[in-house]
């Protein structure tokens, strides 16, 4: 009662010079100062500030194209071989799933998974009508006319040489179990590297850090693992620094590993491995963040979560700082990106080799909290959305010059023969109001959708600067 009466007293104000002011005009303020907020907010969700609203939809018509809904059909084909009536009766045939088709190295439609030789992206002989498409999921060639080796991969701007560089697992070799029940795999080869300026065409660097042949008590000895590698440069050091997964053959080990070159090509003089914060640590990626702090993010506690935390200043190890998150999902296969101030990543599920759902996660600070807003694949059909495209997250490209626009880069892994595993580029954009917004601004939702458009062939609009 007392405190009614309390509230019912403010409904007059007296301000300094002692005039009055109504309770109405007050709350016609502060209703006001809420409409210009959600307008603010509306924009923002738009495409970020007006500024920003204008590029998003100034972008050259083919952007808009790439927003486009495209739609994939195929039919599981029918049950092969026959039984005896007898057998069917015992034990009922599981129905086959796409998935099962999928990694079924002798299913009829493989080839809708893993088209052949002959439909290969081939750069420098592909003239006209196809220069600068990409393909997701065919044969993809370097200048030397050999399919690209750069699995679980990621990309570096050096801005010293104006140039792209791709790493990845170079896994030319064959596949094979090390234990009837491990999963498949090819011994470490090294991490091979790629140049470009166009994102397109591809010179093979060579192996960049190579593979330990003798010593079997080293990382890198051919029958460990080596997987998921990403390189930065450190301004203060004028290093380039890779980190990358460090495992023995039964993923026990879960470290990460650290080389530093003074060069993007290499060579890259391997330091150490570890338990980062003296925690397990299996799929990972490193991002730096705009300021030149760099974190990294790895999957822990058997993959149940993921923890996250800055480097030191040289890049060369973590610090004492480190954040759980996304716990108890189980998500791997991290690909962190930044846009407007809002930390952005796609993760996958935990199924070894083969395909899963992707989500999405947003944060306002990196160390957290995160928030799941969910698929963020669209187009191809309810499976393609189910199993990212038949795909697995590495990383995401920033394409400078086009505030919300990046290039989703995932691995379509072939578990029967890893090294003709191929990749899955495709358009993401961060606009819209995301589908499952968990924190919200006045009402409004805070983070913005992160869309992955299915294309069976697109390409970077022409107008893009780093074509030239
Ligand atoms: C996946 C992981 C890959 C590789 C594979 C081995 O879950 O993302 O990088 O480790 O398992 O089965």
């Amino acid at each position: 009662m007392r405190m009614r009466n309390k509230n019912r007293k403010s409904t007059t104000f007296r301000c300094n010079a002692g005039s009055r002011y109504s309770f109405s005009t007050i709350i016609w303020s502060v209703v006001g100062c809420l409409v210009l907020l959600h307008i603010y907010a509306l924009v923002r969700h738009k495409g970020g500030t007006s500024g920003d609203i204008q590029s998003h939809y100034s972008w050259h018509p083919q952007f808009r194209e790439l927003e486009e809904v495209e739609d994939e059909n195929f039919q599981i084909p029918p049950p092969r071989g026959k039984r005896s009536p007898r057998a069917a009766k015992r034990r009922p045939r599981r129905s086959t799933t796409i998935i099962d088709e999928f990694l079924d190295e002798s299913s009829q439609i493989r080839h809708f998974f893993f088209p052949g030789q002959k439909t290969a992206i081939d750069p420098l002989r592909e003239g006209g009508n196809n220069s600068f498409y990409y393909f997701p999921g065919r044969i993809w060639l370097d200048t030397d006319g050999n399919p690209i080796q750069a699995h679980g991969g990621g990309i570096l701007y050096d801005e010293r040489s104006r140039m792209y560089y791709w790493y990845g697992e170079y896994k030319d070799g064959p596949t094979y179990h090390a234990h009837k029940k491990g999963p498949a795999r090819v011994d470490i080869i090294g991490v091979g590297c790629y140049s470009s300026k166009d994102l397109w065409t591809w010179k093979n660097e060579g192996i960049v850090l190579a593979a330990e042949g003798t010593n079997i008590t080293h990382d890198l000895h051919i029958s460990n693992v080596l997987e998921r590698p990403k390189v930065i440069y450190n301004e203060k050091t004028g290093k380039y620094v890779m980190w990358m997964h460090i495992d023995d053959a039964n993923y026990t080990k879960a470290s990460v590993g650290v080389a530093v070159s003074d060069s993007p090509v290499g060579p890259f003089d391997y330091l150490y491995s570890k338990r980062p914060h003296g925690f397990d640590s299996r799929d990972m990626t490193v991002f730096k963040d705009d300021d030149g702090v760099a974190y990294l993010v790895y999957s822990s506690e058997e993959n149940s979560e993921l923890h996250i935390g800055p480097l030191n200043e040289e890049y060369l190890d973590v610090t004492d700082v480190m954040s759980r998150i996304l716990v108890g999902l189980h998500r791997e296969a991290p690909a962190l990106f930044k846009h407007q101030g809002t930390y952005y990543m796609v993760t996958s599920g935990c199924t070894g080799w083969a395909p899963n759902e992707a989500l999405a996660h947003a944060a306002g600070s990196i160390l957290g909290p995160w928030e799941t807003m969910g698929n963020p694949c669209i187009g191809g059909n309810k499976i393609f959305q189910h199993t990212t495209f038949f795909a697995q997250s590495t990383f995401v490209l920033p394409l400078h010059g086009y505030p919300g626009f990046f290039i989703f880069m995932a691995d379509r892994w072939n578990r029967a023969d890893l090294r003709d595993s191929r990749y899955v580029w495709l358009p993401l954009t961060v606009a819209g109001a995301a589908d499952r917004p968990l924190d919200y601004n006045f009402g409004f939702p805070l983070w913005s959708r992160v869309s992955i458009f299915w294309h069976r062939r697109w390409r970077i609009p022409s107008g893009w600067t780093g074509m030239k």
